[in-house]
């Protein structure tokens, strides 16, 4: 119902933008149920003396085109289409998507990282780009990038699955 998609092959017509964006700590712009459980998940983290923070938000098509273009420019095409999704393309255009913390690998194995594998589902969200699954998503392992898929995101978490496969096994299975 309504799982709103892009990535590696679908992409978000250029003028998408979603209702209802709000924004984080005076910046980082969700949606606003989005913002709801983030918050939530944030509470719960401190709770347990992790400090989980926004770094990255809705980013709209033209803001991804800057960044991808910079990217390609750095590292080349080839490399950038590895971590960074084209105008279009990001996860990140749905408002839906939150990055937080570190965004690089220096993130991985803080006790943040694996306290949001463990338990980001409760709030509703998911990793979105897991080590064990670069194939099927496309891109690197990104441990801080998390993706509100709201109650679904308990049966992808237990089954594993990626939301490919997910939305594979809906329709298919
Ligand atoms: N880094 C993710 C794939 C994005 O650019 O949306
Ligand atoms: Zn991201």
């Amino acid at each position: 119902d309504d799982v709103i998609i892009a990535n590696k092959s679908y992409s978000l017509p250029s003028n998408f933008a979603p209702n209802n964006l709000v924004t984080i700590n005076g910046y980082i712009r969700v949606v606003d149920y989005v913002k709801t459980a983030f918050t939530e998940l944030v509470s719960a983290a401190t709770s347990v003396g992790l400090n989980i923070y926004p770094s990255s938000g809705y980013r709209s098509y033209n803001d991804q085109k800057y960044i991808y273009n910079n990217y390609v420019k750095r590292d080349g095409q080839e490399n950038a289409d590895t971590y960074s999704a084209r105008a279009g393309y990001s996860e990140h255009q749905t408002g839906l998507a939150i990055d937080v913390n570190s965004v690089d690998m220096s993130f991985d194995n803080t006790s943040e990282s694996k306290w949001l594998k463990e338990n980001c589902y409760l709030y509703g969200f998911i990793i979105r780009y897991p080590e064990a699954k670069t194939d099927i998503t496309g891109y690197n392992e990104e441990p801080w990038h998390l993706r509100y898929v709201g109650d679904i995101a308990t049966f992808i978490t237990e089954q594993n699955l990626t939301l490919e496969e997910y939305l594979y096994y809906r329709l298919y299975v």
